[in-house]
């Protein structure tokens, strides 16, 4: 039996860390391989936690497109993960999907432990607890037998690369928030020549959390001034193209320390392309 490898050592935890994205520092690692690998009983010290039923965003999104490609009859042989971080999602979509998933993120650091878990069925690496104290959690994989491939690449979701016809369906999960032009990343899908083949479906899961570090305000979707929401500044761009097949809101829970977690609620789409 191979050892599985070290995705994160403790001392990495609190030492100075000069990465330079912010999705690239190690504790954002720990917290994204936790909150998408972690079984309950990592995350919260009780099963009686408050924030425990937001425990399992990755199986939650990916079985709601299970759902919508079952409902449309929209068959998935090969989808993209946009902005994928440690995989755990796109780990989630290959129990389903027919041929492949592609995770694509622009955080060298995040696709480098995507491979590594994957190459390894597994790993460790340590969470923060409290004051000085780290634990570590060893996460295993199931075997790959009977699910898709999975491939990790460095990509900027403004810039994706395409496949012969086109993806089934795409995923854009927390992501559309982070780019610095959000409407331009939508219509790389859109029209003939798009991302995503005619007939595929689009996921968009986003908090609508927007932050100038990220994008200037002037292209965030919404406005103020024409008091429109994110979701309709979404439905305005979509609808021209798409179909709404689902919506929904989905929880999910980053772990800061055992007294300390992140709690957001993802207003998620799935769009049937015409
Ligand atoms: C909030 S995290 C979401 C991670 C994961 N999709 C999820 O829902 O848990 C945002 C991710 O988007 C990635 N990201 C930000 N800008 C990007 C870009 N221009 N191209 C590709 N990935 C990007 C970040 O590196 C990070 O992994």
């Amino acid at each position: 039996m191979s050892i599985p490898p070290v995705l994160l050592k403790s001392d990495e935890l609190f030492g100075e860390d000069r990465s330079e994205g912010l999705y690239d520092k190690s504790r954002e690692i720990s917290r994204y391989l936790l909150m998408h690998y972690g079984e309950p009983t990592d995350v919260f010290d009780r099963s009686s936690h408050p924030l425990a039923a937001a425990h399992g965003y990755p199986g939650r999104l990916s079985r709601m497109l299970e759902e919508a490609a079952r409902a449309t009859g929209t068959r998935v042989a090969d989808m993209l993960d946009v902005g994928c971080n440690v995989g755990g999602v796109t780990h989630a979509l290959s129990t389903w999907v027919a041929d492949r998933v592609v995770g694509v993120d622009i955080s060298p650091r995040s696709i480098e432990i995507a491979r590594a878990l994957t190459r390894g069925r597994g790993g460790s690496f340590s969470v923060a607890e409290l004051g000085p104290f780290t634990r570590d959690i060893v996460l295993t994989l199931p075997e790959p037998a009977g699910r898709a491939a999975v491939e990790f690449e460095v990509g900027d979701a403004g810039a994706l690369r395409g496949t012969d016809g086109g993806y089934d369906a795409v995923l854009l999960s927390n992501v559309l928030d982070r780019v610095d032009d959000p409407a331009a990343c939508l219509a790389q899908f859109s029209g003939p020549a798009g991302i995503l083949r005619g007939g595929g479906l689009l996921m968009i899961a986003c908090p609508w959390s927007w932050y100038p570090e990220f994008s200037h305000p002037g292209v965030w979707l919404g406005s103020a001034h024409d008091r429109t929401s994110s979701a309709q500044a979404l439905e305005q761009l979509m609808r021209d193209g798409y179909d709404l097949v689902a919506e929904q809101d989905q929880p999910g829970v980053l772990r800061q320390n055992p007294r300390e977690y992140d709690y957001f609620e993802a207003h998620v789409t799935i769009w049937k392309k015409r």
